[in-house]
């Protein structure tokens, strides 16, 4: 191939995976403990199929492209298959796309992603280039990595990835004074934090977060459909839960879990036995605390309000080691400051 038709292709390869990253996107926070994936099938310079995978257990997003397509009178056979993460090679819930692929005669397949789960991994190159497929990978990799950080996480240790979230005053206090019935942080913000929900397959609070403010822990995004109400978990010493909280009471009780006595760590460990790959630790200060001092955390988003409140209890109490953040991120959310990075 010459140097200005290899060019082409890289640049067409690169915006037809830029779309499919794109329509990895929506189903992000439905597909728990699966991945995001997006696809696209081209043919010539034309995009006859597209799809998503929206949920566990339903179609993959190369399942859904290439219906697309066949369902819009196109032929598939001959075609370009671009998708955001490499195709799965074994029978799970739904048949292996590697099957879909040379049965419906696919030309050519770039994938952006390799499937870190190890049945997988590097597995469909193999068939696929077996099959008389050509195949190239690797195209936006990053960024079709960094989607599925959670997934990354799980697939391979079975334990969720941790984002440990608070909302504090510019003097680190995490409550507001007593008799004071304004929020800590902005309706901006706390819509950011029903994402963060949005985006987990469990919440977990310590149990004097539980007494004090009755959350009910749901996922409230007006128009937004289609999410499972994550598991809402507490973590208690005690025992002490009076069973009129929300979490006891609501629609969603059975979605509600107590933990007694058991350290952090093992909590987390079941919960990503019960296949919980995205966790969120929504406080208070001493469990955030034992979160961290326990090593748990991937990822920090802390919101900060421009105020000082000078009440107790802190956000965090002392901890042994200092948590430094990279890939850092900062963001004004009505008034607050949104500070994000990976631990
Ligand atoms: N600004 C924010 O973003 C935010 C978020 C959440 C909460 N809050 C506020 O924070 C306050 C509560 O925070 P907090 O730091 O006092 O308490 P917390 O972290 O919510 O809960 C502490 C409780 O968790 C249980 N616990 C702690 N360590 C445990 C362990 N190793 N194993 C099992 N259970 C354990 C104990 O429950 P038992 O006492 O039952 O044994 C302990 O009293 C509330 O006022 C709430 O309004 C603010």
């Amino acid at each position: 191939m010459g140097k200005a038709l290899h060019d082409k292709r890289s640049e067409m390869d690169r915006r037809y995976l830029r779309r499919a990253l794109e329509l990895a996107r929506l189903g992000a926070g439905l597909t728990l403990p699966n991945p995001r994936v997006g696809a696209v099938l081209v043919h010539g310079s034309t995009i006859i199929g597209e799809g998503y995978h929206r949920r566990a257990g339903g179609p993959h997003a190369e399942v859904e492209a290439v219906a697309e397509a066949k369902k819009r009178g196109h032929e598939v056979a001959g075609a370009t298959l671009y998708v955001t993460l490499e195709p799965c090679s074994t029978q799970g819930r739904t048949p292996p796309c590697t099957g879909l692929i040379l049965r419906e005669k696919i030309a050519r397949v770039v994938f952006a992603a390799t499937d870190p789960n190890p049945v997988h991994a590097g597995a469909a190159m193999r068939l696929l280039g077996a099959g008389g497929v050509e195949v190239s990978n690797g195209i936006l990799a990053e960024e079709a990595t960094a989607l599925n950080r959670d997934f990354n996480w799980w697939i391979v240790r079975k334990r969720p990835w941790v984002v440990g979230k608070i909302a504090l005053s510019l003097d680190g206090r995490i409550t507001t004074p007593a008799g004071d019935d304004r929020w800590l942080t902005s309706p901006e913000a706390r819509r950011v934090a029903h994402e963060l929900r949005w985006e987990a397959d469990a919440i977990l609070v310590g149990a004097e977060t539980a007494r004090q403010d009755n959350p009910r822990l749901t996922v409230r995004l007006p128009g937004r459909r289609g999410k499972v109400q994550p598991w809402r978990v507490v973590t208690t010493r005690s025992g002490s839960l009076p069973r009129t909280l929300h979490l006891f009471t609501d629609r969603y009780r059975d979605r509600t879990l107590v933990f007694q006595g058991r350290p952090l760590t093992e909590i987390v460990a079941a919960l990503g036995e019960l296949g919980v790959s995205h966790l969120l630790i929504e406080g208070g200060g001493r469990i955030l605390t034992e979160a961290f001092a326990s090593g748990l955390v991937n990822e920090v988003t802390f919101f900060i309000a421009p105020a000082v409140m000078g009440t107790a209890p802190r956000a965090l109490e002392e901890l042994e080691r200092p948590i430094r953040l990279r890939e850092v991120s900062y963001a004004e959310v009505g008034g607050d400051i949104l500070c994000r990075g990976v631990v």
